[in-house]
């Protein structure tokens, strides 16, 4: 049974990202902090006949990323998605160190430490696939923390593509533009709803990506909302 792993799948677009991928010879590893909000997930990737196991896990430390690699166990897996992240927004003199640091953490080395100790689970033909932002290729006013921490993730897996490309494991990013997701919840302004694509566009996106055939690679895809990008 395949078995795929999606970081932050409590809401957003993990839950639909869970959901999308669910089908009756997967097993889905979903994780989060929210321990009721999994469920629900969970109980949304077992109705369509999958498999669901649950973790729960802080990723804003070590410790956290270190049980979660322990719950995944040695079986092999099919695909990693790095999805899992946290915005910050405010003028950049304001930002304390304390928020630097876990915002890097979370949006950056957890999903470095992540693909890294995660790697001797993937083989030939799985994926690598990670949730970046159009904010990884574009600054954003008062946006410099998250834009930093997406720039650095762009660096990250354009760099090790070719480091993977010969033991056939691809390296996909995904780069959606405002999508309506609790996030914008942490975010000062008003924000319309409506002119932002639905988490479940970037899921489909996500599928398409990894259900074509494995010597095919879908490498950079960007979805930007026609009304343009808050
Ligand atoms: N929404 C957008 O407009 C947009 C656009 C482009 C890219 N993205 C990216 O898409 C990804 C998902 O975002 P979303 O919009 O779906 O946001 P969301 O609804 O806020 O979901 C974020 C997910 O990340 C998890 N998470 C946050 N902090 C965590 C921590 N310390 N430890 C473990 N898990 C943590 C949350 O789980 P718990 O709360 O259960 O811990 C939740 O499942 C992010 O990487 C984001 O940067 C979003």
């Amino acid at each position: 049974m395949d078995r795929y792993l999606i970081t932050g799948a409590s809401r957003g677009i993990g839950r639909a990202i869970a959901i999308m991928l669910a089908d009756k010879d997967k097993e889905v590893i979903i994780h989060g902090r929210d321990k009721k909000a999994l469920d629900k997930t969970a109980q949304l990737v077992e109705k369509k006949g999958s498999k669901a196991t649950k973790i729960v896990a802080d990723l804003s430390n070590t410790k956290g990323v270190d049980y979660l690699i322990d719950e995944i166990g040695t079986k092999s897996i099919k695909a990693i998605i790095n999805n899992a992240g946290i915005t910050l927004v405010k003028p950049f003199e304001e930002i304390t160190l304390e928020e630097w640091n876990n915002i890097f953490f979370i949006n950056v080395t957890a999903s470095f430490l992540l693909t890294q100790k995660l790697l001797p689970l993937l083989r030939k033909g799985s994926s690598i696939l990670n949730i970046l932002s159009t904010a990884s290729r574009k600054g954003y006013t008062k946006w410099s923390a998250y834009c930093m921490s997406k720039y650095a993730m762009e660096g990250f897996t354009q760099s090790i593509r070719g480091e993977l490309q010969p033991k056939g494991i691809r390296v996909i990013n995904i780069y959606p533009g405002g999508t309506a997701t609790d996030i914008w919840k942490d975010v000062p302004g008003e924000w319309d709803f409506k002119s932002m694509m639905k988490p479940t566009v970037v899921a489909d996106a996500v599928k398409f990506a990894l259900d074509n055939p494995s010597d095919v690679l879908i490498d950079n895809l960007t979805l930007q909302n026609t009304a343009g990008d808050q």
